[in-house]
C-alpha cells in the first residue's frame, strides 16, 4: 500500500545544485508496443569531481525489468519517482548503467513522455516529460549524445540528429550534439512526407521533411516555405546555421501546447504547421509562419545553447519569441506586427502580471514547472530583449549575442550568463536593468508636461504595485521612445530613446518654437501601463498626426476606450469627434488596410472590465458588453455610406495569404461585421455561400453570430466540415465565443455532449472551454452557471491531462475584479476543484495560488 499522495513540493532556484554525475552518451533501444513499449538504455556516466555523490536518476510511471552498472547488478533505492545508488556502490570513474523498463503508450493520456495519438507514437519530454520514458538525470544541465533504435513495422521511425541504419523493422538514429533530455524525441507511424531541401550558407545540403498523416499532405506547403524562409534569417540576421544533414517536422493531432524543438525532430500541434486556404484563416497562416520560426530559431536559442536549470526558462523562451517577432515582421509588416504584439501582451501578460498568478520572468520556485510556461515567461521575456535591444543599439545587440553563442555553444547556462556576454561587449552594466528578469509586476508610469520658452519638460514617475511575494519594488531601466508633433501637425523632433532609471525623472527638449504635442512610448518601448492625462482632441490630433503607428493606432484605441468608459459608466453616447476620427481613418486610402482593421477593433470586454477596476469601479460584465454592443451600433449607422465602398474596395482576388492580402481581408471582414448591424445579414450571408477561403467563410460566419444571426449558416459549415478536426474546433468555438451571455454556458454544455466532442485532444476541449471564458459576458453571466461548468470540466479533465487542465485554471484568475456574488462563486467553483481527492500537482498549484 502506497500512502496518500504527499504534499506537493516546492523546489527554488536558490537550492540549485549541480549534478553528481554527467552523461557522456546514451544508447536507447525501443521495442514499440501499445501498451508494452520497451525501453533499453546503456548510458555512460562520468562522476561530476567538484560535487560527488550518490547517482540520482529520476523515473515515473516506469516498470523496471532490470538494471545493471557496468553489468553487475548493485544495490539501488527504487521508487515512484527515482532510481538511487549510493555512492559507495559506484565506480569513481566513469562506468556504464543499463536498463530495461516497460511503459505504455497506449494509456498515457497526459500527452507527456511517449504517448499514441491516431495510431502513431509520439513524444513530449519538455519539461520534465524523459522521466516516464526511462530512468535518467532528467535535468536540463545533463548533456548528452543520443544513440536511438527504434523496432516496429511501422513504416516511418524517426528520432533527433541523422538517420545512420534502416532496416526491416528498425531504423537507427545518431545527433552528434550533446542534449538534455527534454530534447530527445521519437515518432513511428503511417506518415507521409511533403519533402524539401535548403543549402545552408557554408554549403551544407540539407533535407527538409514534414511529416502528416496521409490525407493532409496538401497542407504541407506553405509551413515548408516557412521553415526555408526561417533559415535563411537566422543565417542572415543572427550568422545561425543548421547544423544537421537533415530536418524534420511531424504533426501530430493531440498536443498539450503549440510545438516542441526537439533537436531534428520538431513535433507540432497539427493546428500550427497545417495549412490550406480552404481550411486555415489569415491568422492561422500567420501563427503557424511564426511558429515555424520559433521552433527552429531554438535550434541555436535553446538546443545549442539551452537552460542550466527551469528557471532559466526566459533565457531560451523570451529570446526566442523575440527573433520569431523580428522575423514576422521582416516577412510581412512591423507596424502591424508590433500592435498585436502589443494587443496581445495586454490581453495575456499584463492581466497575469496583475492577478494573483503574477511571478517574475524568471521565476524563484515552482511546484510544477509546467505551469510556467507563462505569458510572463514568454511574452514579457521578449519584451526585455526588445528593451535590451533599443537601449544598446542595433550592432551592440548583435555583438552580444555574437559574443553569447561563441562563449557558450554547448552549453547549459543562465539568465547571468546571457547578460554577461552584453555587459562585455559594450561594457556597459546591466545590474540594474536585471531587475527586469526578477521583479513582478507592470510598472505604471505617470508623465507630466510643461512647456516655457521653448522648452519642453517631461517629468515621468515610475512604481509597480505589489505582487505575490514582492511587497516592494525598485525603480527599474525604462526605456521610453519620444517624439514631437507641431501645432501644424509635423513632426519637430524625431524618435528619442530617453533612458530613465530613477523613480521620477525628468527630461528636456529646447529650442522649440511652439508647444509641440508629445509622443510617448513609441512602438510600444517598455513593457508599462502609461498614465497619462490627456483631452479627447489631444488623442485625436495624434490619431490623425503621429509618424508613429502604434502611437497613432494607441491615440484610437484610447478614444475608443474613452467612449465605452462613458457609455458604460454615464449612458453617455460617442462623441461625434470620435466617429469622426474613426471615419477618417477608414476611408484613408494612403493608410494599410491592415491598420486601418486594428483602428476599427474595438478594446475588448476583458480589457475593459479591468479598465473599470483599476479606476475603481466593480465591473458589471453585462453591462460592459451593451455597451460594446452599442458603439458598435453607432459606428456602424454613422459610418454607414463608407462600409459598403470599402468593403467592394478590399475584396481581393486569388488568395494569397501575404501582409498584403490578409490585411485587405481584415479590414473586409471588420467592416461586414459593422454591415451586419445594418443589412440583416445580406452581405454576410453572400460572402459565407461564395467564399473560397476559410478567411471569408469563417469571418462571415463570425460577422453573422455576433449579430445574432447565423443559425442556418452555421449548421451548414458543421455540415460541411464534420470530417475536418481542425476546421471542426473552429465550429465549436465560434458558438461558444459569440453566443448571447445569457446562454453561453449553455452552449458550452450542450456542445460538451456533442458526439464529436472529446476531453481527450486538448485542441478540442479548448475549442469550447477555452473559448468559454474568452466570452467575457457569457462566462460571467448572473447565477455562475459557466463558472460551476468549467470547474466540472477542470475537474475532469484532471483526470486525464492535469497540464492542460491545469492551463485552464487561469479563466478564473481575475476573480477579485469582481462583485461579491461573484467573488463568492468563484471561490466556490476553485474550492470544490482543489477539495477533489487525487488531484494532480498541476491544478493543485494553479488552485491554490489563484485562491492567494
Ligand atoms: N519549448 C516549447 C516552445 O516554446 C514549449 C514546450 C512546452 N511544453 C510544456 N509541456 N510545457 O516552443
Ligand atoms: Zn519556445
Amino acid at each position: 500500500m502506497k500512502d496518500a499522495t504527499p504534499a506537493p513540493q516546492t523546489i527554488f532556484l536558490r537550492d540549485y545544485e549541480a549534478p553528481h554525475h554527467w552523461v557522456r552518451d546514451v544508447a536507447l533501444t525501443f521495442r514499440l508496443a501499445p501498451r508494452t513499449t520497451r525501453v533499453i538504455s546503456r548510458i555512460t556516466f562520468v562522476p561530476n569531481e567538484l560535487n560527488r555523490g550518490d547517482l540520482v536518476l529520476n523515473g515515473e510511471e516506469l516498470q523496471l525489468i532490470a538494471a545493471t552498472v557496468d553489468g553487475a547488478i548493485v544495490n539501488m533505492e527504487v521508487d515512484d519517482t527515482h532510481l538511487r545508488i549510493a555512492s559507495a556502490d559506484l565506480p569513481q570513474k566513469p562506468f556504464v548503467f543499463e536498463a530495461e523498463v516497460e511503459i505504455s503508450p497506449e494509456t498515457n493520456t497526459a500527452l507527456e513522455g511517449l504517448y499514441m495519438s491516431n495510431g502513431m507514437y509520439c513524444t513530449q519530454c519538455e519539461a520534465e516529460g524523459f522521466r516516464k520514458i526511462t530512468y535518467y538525470p532528467d535535468r536540463p544541465d545533463v548533456m548528452g549524445v543520443f544513440t536511438v533504435r527504434v523496432e516496429s513495422d511501422l513504416p516511418v521511425l524517426l528520432s533527433n540528429g541523422n538517420p545512420v541504419e534502416r532496416g526491416d523493422g528498425f531504423a537507427v538514429w545518431h545527433d552528434p550534439w550533446p542534449k538534455p533530455a527534454y530534447l530527445f524525441a521519437l515518432v513511428a507511424g503511417e506518415l507521409v512526407n511533403h519533402p524539401g531541401r535548403f543549402t545552408t550558407a557554408s554549403g551544407r545540403d540539407v533535407e527538409l521533411n514534414i511529416w502528416v498523416r496521409p490525407g493532409d499532405e496538401d497542407k504541407c506547403a506553405f509551413g515548408m516555405e516557412a521553415l526555408r524562409k526561417s533559415m535563411k534569417w537566422d543565417e542572415d540576421t543572427y550568422g545561425r546555421e543548421y547544423d544537421l544533414d537533415i530536418f524534420n517536422i511531424v504533426a501530430v493531432d493531440d498536443f498539450n501546447m503549440g510545438a516542441m524543438e526537439n533537436k531534428g525532430l520538431n513535433i507540432f500541434n497539427s493546428s500550427c504547421v497545417l495549412a490550406s486556404k480552404e481550411t486555415s484563416t489569415d491568422a492561422n497562416f500567420e501563427r503557424i509562419e511564426g511558429i515555424i520560426a520559433h521552433e527552429y530559431f531554438h535550434n541555436w536559442t535553446g538546443n545549442r545553447i539551452t537552460c542550466r536549470d527551469w528557471f532559466q526558462l526566459c533565457l531560451k523562451e523570451g529570446l526566442t519569441v523575440y527573433r520569431d517577432q523580428m522575423f514576422s515582421g521582416d516577412m510581412r509588416s512591423h507596424a502591424v506586427k508590433r500592435i498585436e504584439e502589443v494587443l496581445a501582451l495586454r490581453a495575456r501578460q499584463f492581466r497575469e502580471d496583475n492577478g494573483p498568478l503574477a511571478h517574475p520572468v524568471r521565476p524563484e520556485s515552482f511546484v510544477e514547472i509546467n505551469n510556467f510556461y507563462t505569458a510572463t515567461v514568454y511574452e514579457k521575456g521578449a519584451e526585455i530583449i526588445g528593451m535590451l535591444r533599443r537601449l544598446i543599439g542595433d550592432e551592440a545587440y548583435r555583438k552580444g549575442c555574437d559574443l553569447y553563442f561563441e562563449r557558450h555553444d554547448g552549453e547549459a547556462v543562465t539568465i547571468e550568463d546571457w547578460l554577461k556576454a552584453f555587459e562585455d561587449a559594450t561594457g556597459r552594466d546591466l545590474s540594474q536593468f536585471a531587475r527586469w528578469y526578477s521583479q513582478a509586476g507592470t510598472p505604471r508610469l505617470k508623465v507630466s508636461e510643461s512647456f516655457a520658452e521653448g522648452r519642453l519638460t517631461l517629468t515621468f514617475a515610475q512604481s509597480t504595485p505589489p505582487t505575490p511575494g514582492q511587497p516592494d519594488k525598485a525603480p527599474q531601466v525604462l526605456p521610453i521612445a519620444v517624439g514631437l508633433i507641431g501645432p501644424n501637425g509635423d513632426e519637430v523632433v524625431e524618435t528619442r530613446v530617453l533612458e530613465m532609471t530613477e523613480a521620477t525623472q525628468s527630461f528636456t527638449f529646447d529650442g522649440l518654437g511652439a508647444r509641440p504635442v508629445a509622443s510617448i512610448l513609441r512602438d510600444f518601448s517598455a513593457p508599462v501601463i502609461l498614465e497619462r492625462e490627456m483631452d479627447a482632441a489631444t488623442r485625436a490630433f495624434l490619431l490623425a498626426h503621429d509618424t508613429d503607428p502604434f502611437q497613432k493606432w494607441e491615440m484610437g484605441r484610447m478614444l475608443a476606450k474613452d467612449t465605452l468608459v462613458a457609455l458604460i459608466l454615464e449612458d453617455t453616447p460617442p462623441a461625434r469627434d470620435y466617429l469622426d476620427a474613426i471615419r477618417a481613418v477608414l476611408t484613408d486610402d494612403s493608410l494599410d488596410p491592415a491598420f486601418r482593421a486594428l483602428v476599427l477593433g474595438l478594446p475588448g470586454e476583458d480589457d475593459l472590465a479591468q479598465t473599470l477596476f483599476d479606476a475603481g469601479v466593480t465591473p458589471d460584465p453585462q453591462k460592459i458588453h451593451d455597451a460594446r454592443e452599442t458603439l458598435r451600433g453607432s459606428l456602424a449607422r454613422h459610418l454607414s455610406d463608407a462600409l459598403p465602398t470599402v468593403f467592394r474596395q478590399m475584396e481581393t482576388g486569388a488568395f494569397v495569404p501575404d501582409a498584403d492580402g490578409s490585411g485587405k481581408r481584415a479590414l473586409r471582414l471588420s467592416v461586414l461585421s459593422l454591415l451586419t448591424l445594418l443589412d440583416a445579414g445580406k452581405e454576410a450571408k453572400a460572402l459565407f455561400s461564395k467564399a473560397d477561403n476559410m478567411t471569408e467563410q469563417a469571418g462571415a460566419l463570425a460577422a453573422l453570430l455576433a449579430a445574432g444571426l447565423g443559425e442556418e449558416e452555421l449548421a451548414a459549415f458543421g455540415q460541411m466540415w464534420r470530417h475536418d478536426r481542425l476546421v471542426m474546433d473552429k465550429w465549436f468555438a465560434l458558438q461558444v465565443a459569440l453566443a448571447a451571455p445569457a446562454r453561453a454556458a449553455d452552449v458550452a454544455r450542450d456542445l460538451s455532449h456533442h458526439p464529436d466532442f472529446t476531453m481527450k485532444n486538448p485542441n478540442r476541449f479548448r475549442a469550447v472551454f477555452g473559448a468559454l471564458p474568452g466570452n467575457h459576458a457569457g462566462f460571467h453571466h448572473a447565477g455562475g452557471a459557466a463558472y460551476a461548468l468549467l470547474a466540472d470540466q477542470i475537474i475532469a479533465l484532471d483526470a486525464l491531462n492535469p497540464q492542460t487542465a491545469a492551463r485552464m485554471t487561469g479563466a478564473f484568475e481575475t476573480w477579485r475584479r469582481y462583485d461579491a456574488d461573484r467573488q463568492a462563486m468563484i471561490r466556490a467553483a476553485l474550492e470544490r476543484i482543489r477539495a477533489k481527492t487525487g488531484l494532480s500537482r498541476d491544478v493543485t498549484e494553479m488552485v491554490t495560488r489563484i485562491l492567494g
